[in-house]
């Protein structure tokens, strides 16, 4: 029999909402506290008006409908939810580190040792503490060590479990997860009765078979490696894209060819202007600082260099711009068509669109975006964070469009930056016919036909194909 009636989640974010919204729903019998010391997150986790949610998800709305005020709480409370859980997930952000040693690579851990003390000070009995943030391998050491010494004398377990769901299909990630990871201290009877507890949440709607419990390094250190191999599938065909553009080859031909083989598997392989998201970069960066600490600087090397094309490749595709439009875009109207990192999100944290817009802001376009689902404040915000200009002038420079023939009126050339569903239904004959001539289009993420829009008369760019007729 389970002793766990009640976890709480210290972390209201895009892991924490949707990943105990669906241990609650798959869960009616836990009670499930969600605690984040943000007070506006855990206001908008409560609004009648689901599409007030702070994070954007499709199907997200459903299951917090099922759930919320059943068995799923969402509050600001964190000592009372520590007090009452017996098992406590931490799912703070773990950014990389801004100031001091390993600025710019290392995680920052100051919110996980925050929670880690909280929890000390609070717990007045046994509990098994979760790892749900990414962590920088043998982080469960340092865990224990505050816990244990801070403590008023209770016990703690430790297990990682990282979170490998992807936004935009973070619903169907959770409900069907390709594998569900549990590492613990598996060498103590109280370790592996800890990892059973947790796996036997899972096991409520996860196959046994794909439950794979591990030593707590290992686990820590998967979460590292999956995000590490999936980004390097995306730079190493990013690569391969611009060795596409100089000899006439298709990217997409190239990838479709070896996606076929079982060895490769046809999964991200897409060229992109570049991936974002709040954490291939960062967890790349985290990887190679544990590297050189250990100082392993080929190894080190090795995986920085995903991250470095990744950034060629935002630069190469902004560069390409001003190239293709005469060498200058002062003053010229560019439309930007998305602004999220990817579709289904309204997540923009290291999206791409933010670099490129920095860089023609720098040669003074004026850029106009339309994006489904991001709002001008957060536009504002991620290119105020770059500190490349004033707030003033990136107020000026960037305009945030109501719709998509709003922004693209009077456009010299339009740039493709998200996938949205919507943009491949454009009217693209209308889009034409308000823009600038000649039409130049810059297409991101190659979802659109580029024999059509050329008939239409756009000046098109595609990324990884022939742009030489
Ligand atoms: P997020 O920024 O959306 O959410 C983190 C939340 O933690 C914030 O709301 C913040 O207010 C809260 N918080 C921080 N410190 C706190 C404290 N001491 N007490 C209470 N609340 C606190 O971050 P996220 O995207 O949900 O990511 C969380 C972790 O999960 C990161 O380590 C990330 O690498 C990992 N991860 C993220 C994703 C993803 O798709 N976003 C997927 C897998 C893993
Ligand atoms: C990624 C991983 O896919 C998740 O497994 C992991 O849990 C998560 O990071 C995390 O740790 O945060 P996420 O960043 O949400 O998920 O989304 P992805 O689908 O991986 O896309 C990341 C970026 O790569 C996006 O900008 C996307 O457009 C880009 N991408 C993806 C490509 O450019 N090409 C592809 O073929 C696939």
């Amino acid at each position: 029999m389970s002793r766990i009636k009640t976890i709480c989640c210290i972390g209201a974010g895009y892991v924490g909402g949707p990943t105990m919204a669906v241990i609650a729903a798959q869960c009616p019998h836990i009670k499930v506290l969600v605690v984040d010391m943000n007070e506006d997150r855990i206001r908008a986790w409560n609004e009648e008006d689901l599409s007030k949610l702070p994070v954007y998800e499709p199907g997200l709305d459903n299951v917090v409908t099922q759930a919320r005020g059943r068995n799923l709480f969402f509050s600001t409370d964190i000592d009372g939810a520590i007090d009452e859980a017996d098992m406590i997930f931490t799912a703070v952000n773990t950014p990389t580190k801004t100031y001091g040693e390993g600025a710019g690579m290392a995680a920052d851990l100051k919110y996980v040792e925050l929670c880690a003390r909280q929890i000390a000070k609070v717990a007045k009995n046994d509990k098994i503490v979760v790892e749900k943030s990414t962590l920088p391998v043998r982080t469960a050491e340092a865990l224990k060590s505050i816990l244990t010494n801070t403590g008023n004398g209770v016990k703690f377990q430790i297990l990682s479990n990282p979170e490998f769901l992807a936004e935009g299909t973070a619903i169907e990630d959770l409900d069907a997860p390709d594998r569900v990871l549990v590492g613990g201290d598996i060498s103590t009877i109280e370790g592996r009765e800890a990892v059973q507890e947790l796996v036997d949440i899972y096991a409520h709607w996860v196959p046994r078979e794909k439950i794979v419990t591990t030593n707590l390094w290992s686990s820590e250190l998967s979460k590292l490696t999956a995000n590490a191999f999936l980004a390097q599938r995306i730079s190493s065909i990013n690569a391969m894209s611009e060795i596409c553009e100089v000899t006439g080859a298709d990217v997409e031909e190239v990838g479709k060819a070896i996606g076929k083989d079982s060895r490769i598997g046809g999964k991200f392989l897409k060229a992109s202007v570049g991936f974002g998201g709040s954490c291939f970069q960062k967890d790349i960066l985290n990887l190679v600082y544990i590297a050189k600490s250990y100082g392993l600087s080929e190894v080190a090397e090795y995986w920085h260099q995903v991250v470095k094309m990744n950034d060629y490749q935002k630069r190469r595709f902004a560069r390409n711009i001003v190239k293709t439009l005469y060498n200058t875009v002062n003053d010229k109207k560019i439309a930007f068509l998305g602004w999220a990192f990817k579709k289904d999100t309204n997540d923009t944290r290291e999206s791409a669109a933010i670099y490129v817009a920095d860089l023609l802001l720098n040669e003074h376009a004026q850029i106009s975006v339309y994006d489904p689902k991001v709002p001008a404040e957060k536009m504002y915000t991620d290119l105020d964070y770059l500190n490349t200009r004033t707030e003033k002038e990136n107020r000026a420079l960037l305009h945030c469009a109501d719709s998509v023939y709003d922004a693209v009126k009077d456009a010299h050339a339009v740039v493709l930056l998200t996938e949205w569903d919507e943009f491949r239904e454009l009217d693209w004959n209308k889009v034409y016919g308000s823009m600038m001539k000649p039409a130049f289009l810059f297409e991101g993420r190659n979802i659109l036909d580029k024999e059509a829009l050329t008939q239409i008369g756009f000046v098109c760019y595609f990324l990884g194909k022939s742009n030489l007729v």
